[in-house]
């Protein structure tokens, strides 16, 4: 893409400076971001002299320009000078796709808006696509990845077909997220097609040297996330001082830069046959199956990985209440001797029994399967106590435990209304009216609002789905297993018999990277909301032509980009019976929820301002999800 007007400024300062290094093809001195500081050294140092300190400036350009034109393949640079107290620091990066001549020229361009900043000036920075400048009194900016600036900019020209190139584009950014931070250099260029003879797409991902492996990675989720703008347009960029992140469906690096990021691909989705990103085509059982196991095999690798909250040691655990111990006999007793007839569920963590105690008290009693008993014991204890001691009208009450040989079982209130699931889509389903269903979408947000932001150690559930809303004799919804996935083993958390079922409900983060954080529910209790909305399971695969077919949330997706939300509604509710404004607004606000990328979702906190605000959302537009394909 050659630009006369961008070429001739560099171009002319190139000849003028009597350097040649090779040819200038195109330092892409397209400007994204000029900026000097307000302050002036005069400001800062007392015995500032603005003579010595453009000397001081002029001696670092110098100095950066040797550097990279001798040093093969240098495409990062800094340089620190104090003389006569005046100290100075910069930094130059340029993308590791130019070549030398290319980045002098991308150099010499940005100099000059940075001397053309007041005399004085004591910063400045000047982002091109080609190459970014900085300049400070100190060097702290070295390790800054986006405290000082953020730039987003999408190319004006919106793409046909957006569902597709949305996605593509989404999933080559996040390989080029996970790949750039662990290649030396920080530096990918790559390019992908979209399915279906749709465009190229090249993308490009660099990070600074001075900072750490994790900053990079922060740096670009950061990027990745501003970018989600852009997403529907031909190109984008987002950039700060730690990172830069491109893509173009216009080839902007020569081909033989582009590094294949598929074993990234890989080793993040295995090779059995998941990918994610896409949109949803043919898929059967046999495949989720696939896709299961591949999943058990990332998350076993993955461990690594986890953001886990912190095990063991509670702070304040010493300061609560023991939860009531029960003896192994009386719970024997209470259950007839764990019969079949008792048993009223398998979960994910073990069988559940309705036990009426010796007193008539009816109790539901959780025999937990778990396979890591010394880690277990450390932890049990402590965990237990934790859990007794949530109380919340919207959580399910610990009663107490029992503890004997390798047995751990809970000993749980017992709710008669069974769970929500039963209400959607099973036998009672049409049984709730929308009244109801507005007061369980408020009830379950109360209890995770509770777990995550008011309980004193911060609770992720990690596993909600309707067969873990139980329903009180009013009704209303009570958030049933909560701590217990820190019981397991972080590769046992998710994988029970009932795992299939659960993979609708787990966010790309988390499935992929195993990244766990507060908005891993967020992302579950937004497919929750669209499940009692619709009445209908987020499994299931609806075939019925080419925009009304997929999974519930691509539906649901569908049809709010189309206007037509109400399209999913559930038959069974009375349209006479809801605001259709009302129900607009929570559909909406599901897909917040359940947005790509985790900083985006809103918080617990944040969705119950939202859902008892009268009106539309307006000014919050959700981002398409990310939609799994199995191949
Ligand atoms: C700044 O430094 C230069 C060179 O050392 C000197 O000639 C000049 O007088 C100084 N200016 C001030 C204001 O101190
Ligand atoms: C710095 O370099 C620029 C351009 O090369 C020149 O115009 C300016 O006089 C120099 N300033 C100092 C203080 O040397
Ligand atoms: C840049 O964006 C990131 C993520 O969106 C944010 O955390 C950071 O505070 C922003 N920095 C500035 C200076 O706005
Ligand atoms: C897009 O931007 C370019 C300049 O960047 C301009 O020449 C062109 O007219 C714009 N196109 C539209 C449709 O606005
Ligand atoms: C890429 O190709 C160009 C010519 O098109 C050549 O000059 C350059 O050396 C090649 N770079 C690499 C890394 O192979």
């Amino acid at each position: 893409m050659l630009q006369p007007r961008n070429l001739l400024v560099p171009l002319f300062i190139f000849f003028s400076l009597g350097i040649l290094n090779g040819v200038v093809s195109e330092p892409q001195t397209h400007l994204l971001s000029s900026e000097c500081n307000a302050y002036l050294i005069s400001n800062v140092f007392q015995d500032s002299n603005v003579t010595i300190f453009n000397q001081n400036l002029n001696a670092t350009l110098q100095d950066i320009k040797e550097q990279i034109s001798t040093v093969q393949n240098k495409h990062f640079v800094t340089s620190q000078q104090s003389n006569g107290g005046n100290p100075i620091a910069t930094l130059f990066q340029c993308r590791n796709y130019l070549s030398v001549a290319d980045c002098v020229a991308c150099l010499n361009a940005a100099a000059e808006p940075i001397r053309q900043c007041p005399a004085g000036t004591s910063g400045a920075h000047v982002v091109y696509d080609g190459c970014f400048l900085r300049f400070d009194i100190s060097s702290s900016f070295f390790e800054e990845t986006t405290q000082g600036f953020n730039i987003t900019s999408c190319g004006n020209q919106t793409i046909g077909e957006a569902i597709t190139f949305t996605s593509e584009a989404q999933q080559m950014l996040m390989n080029l997220q996970r790949a750039t931070p662990t290649i030396t250099g920080f530096s990918v260029a790559t390019k992908t097609q979209v399915p279906n003879n749709g465009p190229l797409i090249y993308g490009f991902a660099q990070c600074i040297e001075t900072i750490s492996q994790s900053q990079c990675e922060d740096c670009l989720n950061s990027q990745y996330n501003n970018m989600q703008t852009c997403l529907s347009s031909s190109d984008g960029r987002a950039s700060s001082n730690g990172c830069f992140l491109r893509f173009s469906t216009s080839s902007f690096f020569p081909d033989n830069q582009t590094i294949p990021i598929t074993p990234w691909k890989k080793q993040a989705s295995s090779n059995k046959g998941i990918i994610i990103g896409g949109v949803v085509v043919g898929v059967s059982l046999a495949l989720i199956l696939i896709a299961l196991f591949a999943f058990i095999i990332i998350r076993r690798r993955k461990n690594a990985k986890m953001i886990s909250v912190p095990r063991g040691d509670i702070p304040g655990a010493s300061k609560l209440k023991g939860p009531v111990t029960f003896s192994y006999n009386i719970l024997k007793t209470a259950t007839k001797n764990f019969s079949k007839e008792n048993k009223i569920g398998e979960g994910g963590f073990g069988a559940v029994y309705k036990g009426t105690l010796s007193n008539g008290k009816v109790v539901a009693i959780k025999k937990l399967t778990l396979h890591h008993f010394n880690k277990i014991d450390e932890e049990f204890e402590s965990e237990v106590k934790l859990i007794s001691n949530v109380h919340h009208r919207n959580l399910v009450r610990l009663l107490g435990c029992c503890s004997k040989g390798h047995n751990r079982i809970l000993v749980y209130e017992y709710m008669k209304n069974k769970s929500l699931d039963i209400y959607l889509y099973g036998e009672k389903k049409g049984y709730l009216n929308w009244k109801q269903r507005y007061e369980v979408i408020l009830g379950i947000a109360r209890g995770l609002a509770y777990l995550h932001e008011e309980f004193h150690v911060r609770i992720i559930h990690r596993d909600i789905k309707t067969q873990n809303i139980l329903l009180d004799d009013d009704l209303q919804p009570r958030i049933a297993d909560f701590g217990l996935a820190r019981l397991m083993p972080e590769d046992k958390t998710h994988l029970s018999t009932r795992f299939a079922g659960t993979l609708g409900y787990t966010p790309p983060e988390y499935a992929i990277y195993g990244q766990l954080s507060e908005k891993v529910d967020i992302y579950s209790y937004g497919v929750v909301v669209l499940e009692i909305i619709s009445g209908e399971n987020c499994n299931n695969l609806e075939v019925d032509g080419d925009d009304e077919g997929g999974y519930l949330l691509q539906r649901a997706w569908n049809l709010y980009e189309r206007g037509m939300h109400l399209e999913l509604v559930d038959n069974a509710l009375n349209p006479n019976d809801y605001d259709a404004d009302e129900v607009k607004k929570v559909i909406e606000i599901a897909l917040l929820c359940t947005q790509p990328s985790a900083e985006t979702r809103p918080t617990m906190s944040e969705i119950m301002v939202l859902l008892q605000k009268k009106g539309l959302l307006e000014s919050m537009r959700p981002t398409m999800p990310m939609f799994i394909e199995i191949t």
